[in-house]
């Protein structure tokens, strides 16, 4: 990284997280706050996009304010401002991405567009654990399920993505089922840890022999009929259907089942991606990536194929500013600044 330590000021909004982050060199966190909108959205089981915009234009000023107080630093200090301008909810989106604007302009500063998923997968340096590339990534969360070859921090293709669901959406679905409450992903991985993920054979979907891609609407449809029968046909005699009808322990086995069948699709595809990339590493991140099986099952994988696992703690797996100044600062060390007339877009060509 030669050395430099230049201060990245990174804003993201992309969903129902407002973060402000201030990094030095890609690395060095000298901030990192993120109001949480969790329980906002939690009376709706899911983040309600007109709500999440509303609520960061609210935070986003203080945020930001907070940030700088904590990292003592000042417009001067600061050599560019990166925002996470892709993929997410539009409305959320222009907010981090106007109030980017406005302090590039004001500051004088370059703008930075970064693109969030590619963030995650460079949230392992800010944890003191520097990547060795070409890497293979992981990068799971609430809307997308994405593998990349990573020849660098900043230089990433993509394999394969959800071809429906994303795997944190299938977690949050499954936990409504089964009542667990929201957000659903960390409600599933403690209710799985006391189950047993045999107990029920749900659907491991791998598309074609060659495919890198995901689908995980099937496993989620399993889920439903496996709690609430399938429509159409008649319960066996005596027998009761629906959530209401399940003891502690099935719901235990049905959400460990759950889990273990979308992480042995998800690291049946990252062994895929090591092995056809020729990997040196390997990389998850997103919030799923905070799922205690998905970490046990990747650093598996990791000591099978000899490849060292960059795995990021949780709070630098779910969504935060930090990645988006870290992945702001390989940017800016390139030279790929953005103009004012950046644009934010809800999805990202394949
Ligand atoms: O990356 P993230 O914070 O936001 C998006 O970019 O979407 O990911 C949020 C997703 C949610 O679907 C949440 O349920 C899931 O990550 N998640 C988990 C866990 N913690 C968060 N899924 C499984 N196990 C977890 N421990
Ligand atoms: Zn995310």
């Amino acid at each position: 990284m030669g050395g430099r330590q230049e201060l990245i000021l990174g804003i993201e909004s992309s969903c129902d997280e407002t973060g402000c982050a201030v990094v030095a060199g890609g690395r060095d966190v000298r901030a990192n706050r993120v109001a949480s909108q969790v329980d906002l959205h939690a009376r709706f089981g899911g983040v309600v996009p007109e709500v999440a915009s509303r609520a960061h234009l609210e935070v986003i000023t203080a945020i930001i304010d907070d940030a700088l107080e904590e990292s003592g630093t000042a417009a001067p200090d600061i050599a560019a401002v990166a925002v996470a301008n892709e993929p997410g909810l539009i409305g959320s989106l222009l907010v981090g991405l106007s109030a980017a604007k406005a302090l590039a302009w004001g500051w004088s500063k370059p703008l930075i567009g970064v693109n969030h998923i590619h963030a995650h997968a460079c949230a392992p340096a800010l944890a003191g654990d520097p990547v060795t590339y070409p890497a293979a990534a992981l990068v799971c969360s609430g809307g997308h399920t994405s593998l990349y070859h990573c020849r660098g921090p900043a230089d990433l293709q993509l394999l394969g993505a959800t071809i429906d669901d994303a795997a944190g959406e299938a977690f949050d679905k499954v936990a409504t089922i089964l009542g667990l409450g929201y957000p659903g992903g960390p409600a599933v991985d403690r209710a799985a840890a006391g189950g047993d993920p045999r107990a029920v054979a749900f659907p491991r979907t791998l598309l074609d022999p060659s495919s890198l891609d995901f689908s995980f609407s099937g496993l989620k449809t399993a889920v439903r009929y496996h709690v609430e029968g399938v429509p159409g046909t008649a319960a066996a005699p005596g027998a009761r259907r629906g959530r209401e009808c399940l003891d502690d322990t099935a719901i235990r086995d049905i959400a460990a089942s759950f889990q273990q069948a979308v992480v042995d699709v998800l690291i049946e595809k990252l062994r895929r991606a090591v092995e056809r990339t020729a990997a040196a590493s390997i990389i998850i991140g997103g919030g799923v990536a905070a799922n205690t099986a998905l970490r046990a099952a990747a650093a598996e994988l990791a000591r099978e194929t000899g490849c060292p696992l960059h795995c990021p703690p949780p709070a630098y797996c779910t969504d935060n500013a930090a990645m988006i100044a870290a992945l702001g600062w390989h940017h800016f060390t390139r030279g790929a600044v953005s103009g004012l007339d950046l644009a934010a877009a809800a999805t990202i060509k394949r």
